[in-house]
């Protein structure tokens, strides 16, 4: 009696040490956070992926934030709350041990795939935004990318340099939701150099001159890599 009573209680003890140690072992067999799982299905489930760019997995976290709103793979945002510059926040969740590099810079960028509506993107892709020298935040940030509001205190010194300046999203009337999509880029070859980017002639077609022609081929030219990415969709009150 007495010795199964232990036994049973060994055996209840077990099942509740299992599954923390479950949990512990997953991510030592799994190099890949869920969260950039997480982010290449939500591009691949908005068609971002393939449409504007090959499939890749990110390996850092993009947090893109106005004063009331933040892009958050794919939420819904007014055209009003996205006239300001968005603040940036890019991040490597490992922390100082994670593969990012504080030299590196890194590139964002800003398309429409649909426009001037996704049924008919014959002005796709379209040029929102390219800012250069952004270097990932040393700040600690939580591990789970919660949006960030209000941000306002932008430093000075860490502020992006525009190759092409912020231009708001302005979906036409009746156009439906426009996929607003942020990427960012590291170079190709690791380079710390500062990079030489060239500027799009236009914003539309990125200047390609092509339907579809955008990000894909202007990253292509200019030997960079996607390494993160977040979205938003955006429609004009009239539809
Ligand atoms: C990025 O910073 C470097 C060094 O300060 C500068 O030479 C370069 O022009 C900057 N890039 C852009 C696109 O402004
Ligand atoms: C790395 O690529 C850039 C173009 O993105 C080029 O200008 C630079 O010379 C390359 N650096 C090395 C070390 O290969």
């Amino acid at each position: 009696m007495r010795t199964s009573k232990l036994m049973a209680l060994a055996a209840s003890l077990g099942a509740a040490l299992a599954l923390p140690t479950e949990l512990l072992q997953q991510p030592l067999g799994d190099a890949t956070p869920s969260s950039f799982l997480k982010v290449q299905q939500e591009l691949r489930k908005a068609e971002i992926i393939p449409t504007v760019i090959d499939d890749f997995l990110p390996s850092l976290t993009l947090t893109v934030s106005w004063k009331k709103d933040a892009a958050d793979l794919g939420n819904t945002i007014k055209p009003k709350r996205l006239q300001k510059q968005p603040t940036l926040l890019l991040y490597d969740e490992a922390g100082p041990e994670g593969l990012s590099s504080s030299d590196l810079s890194y590139v964002v960028t800003l398309t429409d795939p649909d426009a001037p509506s996704r049924d008919n993107p014959e002005w796709s892709e379209m040029c929102h935004w390219i800012a250069a020298n952004v270097s990932v935040s040393q700040k600690t940030v939580s591990i789970l990318p919660m949006p960030i509001f209000g941000m306002e205190e932008v430093d000075e010194a860490s502020a992006p340099d525009d190759v092409i300046e912020y231009k708001p999203p302005g979906p036409p009337e009746k156009t439906g939701k426009h996929r607003y999509v942020f990427l960012v880029f590291a170079p190709r070859n690791g380079t710390t150099e500062p990079l030489h980017l060239s500027k799009p002639e236009d914003r539309q077609h990125w200047g390609t001159g092509e339907e579809r022609g955008g990000v894909r081929d202007w990253a292509r030219e200019n030997d960079l890599v996607p390494v993160a990415a977040n979205f938003m969709y955006s429609q004009h009150k009239k539809q």
